[in-house]
Protein backbone atom coordinates (compact mmCIF):
# COMPACT_ATOMS: atom_id res chain seq x y z
CA UNK A 1 0.00 0.00 0.00
CA UNK A 2 0.98 3.47 -1.17
CA UNK A 3 1.67 5.78 1.76
CA UNK A 4 1.82 9.66 1.88
CA UNK A 5 5.11 11.47 2.62
CA UNK A 6 5.89 14.88 4.20
CA UNK A 7 6.68 17.21 1.52
CA UNK A 8 9.69 19.72 2.57
CA UNK A 9 9.13 23.39 2.34
CA UNK A 10 11.01 26.19 1.29
CA UNK A 11 13.57 27.30 2.65
CA UNK A 12 14.40 24.16 4.26
CA UNK A 13 17.97 23.61 3.10
CA UNK A 14 17.27 19.51 2.48
CA UNK A 15 15.64 20.73 -0.72
CA UNK A 16 18.89 21.96 -1.95
CA UNK A 17 20.62 18.70 -2.12
CA UNK A 18 21.59 17.40 -5.35
CA UNK A 19 20.01 13.90 -5.94
CA UNK A 20 22.00 11.20 -7.01
CA UNK A 21 21.19 9.11 -10.31
CA UNK A 22 19.36 6.44 -9.74
CA UNK A 23 21.45 2.37 -10.80
CA UNK A 24 19.00 0.32 -8.80
CA UNK A 25 15.55 -0.87 -10.76
CA UNK A 26 13.84 -2.78 -8.11
CA UNK A 27 10.72 -2.79 -5.89
CA UNK A 28 11.75 0.05 -3.48
CA UNK A 29 11.91 2.52 -6.64
CA UNK A 30 8.52 1.97 -7.24
CA UNK A 31 7.13 1.68 -3.71
CA UNK A 32 9.09 5.60 -3.80
CA UNK A 33 7.13 6.08 -6.76
CA UNK A 34 4.22 5.10 -5.67
CA UNK A 35 4.05 6.58 -2.41
CA UNK A 36 5.38 9.92 -4.44
CA UNK A 37 1.83 9.32 -6.36
CA UNK A 38 0.24 8.91 -3.86
CA UNK A 39 1.01 12.30 -2.27
CA UNK A 40 1.26 14.75 -5.56
CA UNK A 41 -2.48 13.63 -6.10
CA UNK A 42 -3.06 14.30 -2.15
CA UNK A 43 -1.69 18.14 -2.59
CA UNK A 44 -3.23 18.30 -5.82
CA UNK A 45 -0.03 19.16 -7.75
CA UNK A 46 0.74 18.31 -11.07
CA UNK A 47 4.45 17.41 -10.46
CA UNK A 48 6.43 15.92 -7.79
CA UNK A 49 10.32 15.00 -7.24
CA UNK A 50 11.94 13.39 -4.73
CA UNK A 51 13.93 15.53 -3.52
CA UNK A 52 10.73 17.26 -2.41
CA UNK A 53 9.93 14.30 0.10
CA UNK A 54 13.57 14.32 1.42
CA UNK A 55 14.57 11.41 -1.13
CA UNK A 56 17.68 12.43 -3.16
CA UNK A 57 17.70 10.27 -6.50
CA UNK A 58 16.82 11.72 -9.67
CA UNK A 59 13.25 10.68 -9.77
CA UNK A 60 9.97 12.71 -10.60
CA UNK A 61 6.18 11.87 -10.68
CA UNK A 62 4.04 14.07 -12.94
CA UNK A 63 0.26 13.99 -14.24
CA UNK A 64 -0.59 16.74 -16.45
CA UNK A 65 -3.99 15.05 -17.97
CA UNK A 66 -7.19 16.97 -16.67
CA UNK A 67 -8.85 13.59 -15.37
CA UNK A 68 -5.79 13.03 -12.96
CA UNK A 69 -5.80 9.53 -14.51
CA UNK A 70 -2.64 9.57 -16.57
CA UNK A 71 0.30 9.02 -14.19
CA UNK A 72 4.15 9.36 -15.38
CA UNK A 73 7.24 8.23 -13.81
CA UNK A 74 10.67 10.07 -14.89
CA UNK A 75 13.70 8.22 -13.55
CA UNK A 76 16.92 10.05 -14.40
CA UNK A 77 15.26 12.48 -16.55
CA UNK A 78 17.37 15.00 -17.88
CA UNK A 79 16.78 17.29 -21.32
CA UNK A 80 19.10 19.83 -23.76
CA UNK A 81 17.48 23.02 -24.65
CA UNK A 82 16.97 22.93 -28.44
CA UNK A 83 19.02 25.64 -30.56
CA UNK A 84 15.57 27.20 -32.28
CA UNK A 85 13.79 27.75 -28.90
CA UNK A 86 11.70 30.75 -27.99
CA UNK A 87 11.22 31.93 -24.23
CA UNK A 88 7.95 30.76 -22.71
CA UNK A 89 6.79 32.79 -19.75
CA UNK A 90 4.07 30.22 -17.30
CA UNK A 91 2.93 31.10 -13.88
CA UNK A 92 4.39 28.06 -12.17
CA UNK A 93 3.21 26.95 -8.23
CA UNK A 94 5.57 24.81 -6.31
CA UNK A 95 4.00 22.38 -3.67
CA UNK A 96 7.13 23.18 -1.56
CA UNK A 97 6.25 26.82 -1.62
CA UNK A 98 2.64 26.98 -1.26
CA UNK A 99 0.46 29.39 -1.45
CA UNK A 100 3.13 31.82 -4.49
CA UNK A 101 2.98 31.71 -8.64
CA UNK A 102 5.51 32.86 -10.22
CA UNK A 103 5.39 33.79 -13.74
CA UNK A 104 8.88 32.50 -14.93
CA UNK A 105 10.05 32.37 -18.65
CA UNK A 106 11.77 28.99 -19.80
CA UNK A 107 12.87 27.54 -22.90
CA UNK A 108 9.73 25.77 -24.99
CA UNK A 109 11.87 23.55 -27.11
CA UNK A 110 13.77 20.45 -25.45
CA UNK A 111 15.15 17.01 -25.49
CA UNK A 112 13.99 15.27 -22.42
CA UNK A 113 15.77 11.49 -22.00
CA UNK A 114 14.85 9.54 -19.04
CA UNK A 115 14.35 6.21 -17.96
CA UNK A 116 11.09 4.05 -16.95
CA UNK A 117 10.51 2.36 -13.73
CA UNK A 118 12.25 -0.82 -15.23
CA UNK A 119 15.24 0.93 -16.95
CA UNK A 120 13.94 1.39 -20.32
CA UNK A 121 15.66 4.45 -21.93
CA UNK A 122 13.34 6.96 -23.55
CA UNK A 123 13.44 10.63 -25.49
CA UNK A 124 11.22 12.69 -26.48
CA UNK A 125 10.74 16.67 -27.85
CA UNK A 126 7.82 17.20 -25.68
CA UNK A 127 4.99 19.99 -25.91
CA UNK A 128 3.28 22.31 -24.14
CA UNK A 129 3.02 21.83 -20.38
CA UNK A 130 5.35 19.02 -20.35
CA UNK A 131 8.38 20.96 -21.60
CA UNK A 132 8.06 23.65 -18.15
CA UNK A 133 7.04 21.08 -15.77
CA UNK A 134 9.72 18.71 -16.04
CA UNK A 135 12.09 21.43 -16.42
CA UNK A 136 10.78 22.72 -12.60
CA UNK A 137 11.15 19.06 -11.56
CA UNK A 138 14.14 18.73 -13.05
CA UNK A 139 15.53 21.83 -11.16
CA UNK A 140 14.60 20.31 -7.88
CA UNK A 141 16.92 17.22 -8.63
CA UNK A 142 19.55 20.16 -8.90
CA UNK A 143 18.67 21.90 -5.30
CA UNK A 144 17.21 25.11 -7.40
CA UNK A 145 13.89 26.10 -6.63
CA UNK A 146 11.45 28.49 -9.02
CA UNK A 147 12.29 31.37 -5.98
CA UNK A 148 15.60 31.69 -7.39
CA UNK A 149 14.63 32.96 -10.82
CA UNK A 150 12.83 35.45 -8.62
CA UNK A 151 14.33 38.71 -7.21
CA UNK A 152 16.24 38.34 -3.68
CA UNK A 153 13.83 40.71 -2.47
CA UNK A 154 10.92 39.01 -3.09
CA UNK A 155 12.74 36.06 -1.96
CA UNK A 156 13.54 36.99 1.40
CA UNK A 157 9.81 38.12 1.53
CA UNK A 158 8.85 34.48 0.31
CA UNK A 159 10.90 32.87 3.09
CA UNK A 160 9.60 35.20 6.04
CA UNK A 161 5.86 34.39 4.78
CA UNK A 162 6.40 30.65 5.06
CA UNK A 163 8.79 30.87 8.07
CA UNK A 164 5.73 32.83 9.63
CA UNK A 165 3.12 29.94 8.58
CA UNK A 166 5.40 27.31 9.85
CA UNK A 167 5.92 28.96 13.37
CA UNK A 168 2.10 29.25 13.63
CA UNK A 169 1.51 25.35 13.07
NI1 LIG B 1 8.18 22.37 -7.38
Amino acid sequence: MAKKLKILIFPDPRLRKVAEKVLKFDKSLQSLADDMLLTMYDANGIGLAATQVDQHVRLVVMDLSDDRNEPRIFVNPSYKVLQNHDLFEFEEGCLSIPGFNETISRPDKIELKWQDINGNEHNEEPEGLLTVCIQHEIDHLEGKLMVDYVSALKRDRIRSKLLKDFKRK
